[in-house]
């Protein structure tokens, strides 16, 4: 028998839906929040509402691409958390009610175990066990995924995300929010060699990035007071010199990783997985040293409920529901 999964992601500022037939994905809906980018950053309130204004027509659009009615549905599968709780409430609330009126199970799904899923969307897929670098405006995590619902976090960010470093430094260069696309786009005319900033020494697979941040910051400071237009004028320069850091920081830990645990898959998942700059630097690692990587397409790098169907379908398989009094969780245990 056939299984159809609807999916739902309203963790962050993406409102997604997306419909899942027996593991093939048939339809992802995601609409961006565009109220957002005059404030710099993310304003959990303004994301709630324009969730509550979005999630309908979202949904109504992803079932009609399938060409499915509500009444073909198997199961909702929605994102939990982590997330911000208000973005999170309007997601699970209407999954919990279509679920309820449909008289079909809700699966509750981890985010960023969904980015990692994100993995088992299209072929090629990786072979257990992989490592996953998630990279994300919220996370910066090694994990090791030994089966699709078995993950164990070997290192993350003691302070900032990745995400987080490239949306602050982008505000720093009076680039807008979400920084992280345009520094991408800006690095690509730029000398990556320009400048040159510190990386952190964190031991073992942990990340830092607020260091990064600070040193930026002073570096600006100190050059502004000389020419004002500095940044303006040396933009391409500059972005590509702290998106080089970044990578570097990140694949370097990577390498740690592999090298100790011996695992040669591996893959990077997350909205920071679609800097161009990091996916060209781990095909050059993989070949290097005899990995076999696994890139995400675009459309799976950043948030959308395509990951999250896939994630509550492997649910789906096991019986692995939740009960309608699941609440969302703004922090969210591994
Ligand atoms: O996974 P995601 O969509 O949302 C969270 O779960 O946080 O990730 C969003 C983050 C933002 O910080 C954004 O700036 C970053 O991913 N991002 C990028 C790129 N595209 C999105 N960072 C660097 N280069 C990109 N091309
Ligand atoms: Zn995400």
């Amino acid at each position: 028998m056939s299984v159809h999964i609807l999916g739902i992601e309203s963790s962050c500022d993406e409102t997604s839906a997306a419909v899942l037939i027996d593991g093939q994905i048939i339809s992802n809906n995601t609409v961006n929040q565009d109220v957002h980018a005059k404030y710099g950053g993310v304003v959990p309130e303004l994301a709630s509402r324009a969730h509550m204004a979005n999630i309908v027509p979202v949904v109504h659009d992803a079932l009609h691409t399938a060409g499915l009615l509500p009444a073909n549905l198997d199961a909702v599968a929605v994102t939990q958390g982590p997330g911000l709780l208000g973005a999170l409430m309007v997601g699970m609330s209407y999954a919990k009610g279509f679920a309820m009126s449909l008289g079909i199970p809700l699966l509750t799904v981890h985010h960023m175990h969904a980015h990692v899923l994100a993995h088992f969307i299209d072929k090629p897929v990786p072979r257990f066990p992989f490592l996953c670098l998630t990279v994300s405006g919220g996370h910066t995590q090694i994990v090791i995924v030994k089966d699709y619902l078995d993950m164990q976090v070997l290192g993350e960010t003691i302070d900032d995300a990745a995400g987080e470093a490239y949306d602050k430094t982008a505000k720093m260069f009076g680039i807008p929010y979400p920084g992280g696309p345009l520094i991408d786009r800006f690095a690509q005319q730029g000398n990556e060699n320009a400048y040159h900033f510190p990386e952190p020494r964190v031991p073992g697979y942990d990340f830092s990035f607020s260091g990064l941040k600070t040193s930026i910051l002073y570096f600006l400071q100190k050059m502004t007071a000389t020419d004002q237009d500095f940044v303006s004028k040396n933009k391409h320069d500059l972005c590509a010199s702290v998106q080089k850091t970044i990578n570097d920081i990140l694949i370097k830990k990577l390498k740690l990783a592999a090298r100790a645990t011996g695992i040669s898959e591996i893959a990077i998942a997350g909205g920071v997985s679609a800097n161009s700059g990091l996916r060209k630097k781990l095909s050059e690692e993989g070949e290097k040293n005899g990995w076999n990587t696994y890139i995400p397409k675009f459309a799976y790098c950043t948030d959308n409920a395509a990951m999250i169907a896939v994630s509550g379908y492997y649910k789906y398989l096991k019986n692995d529901f939740a009960t309608l009094n699941a609440k969302p969780l703004a922090r969210m245990p591994e």
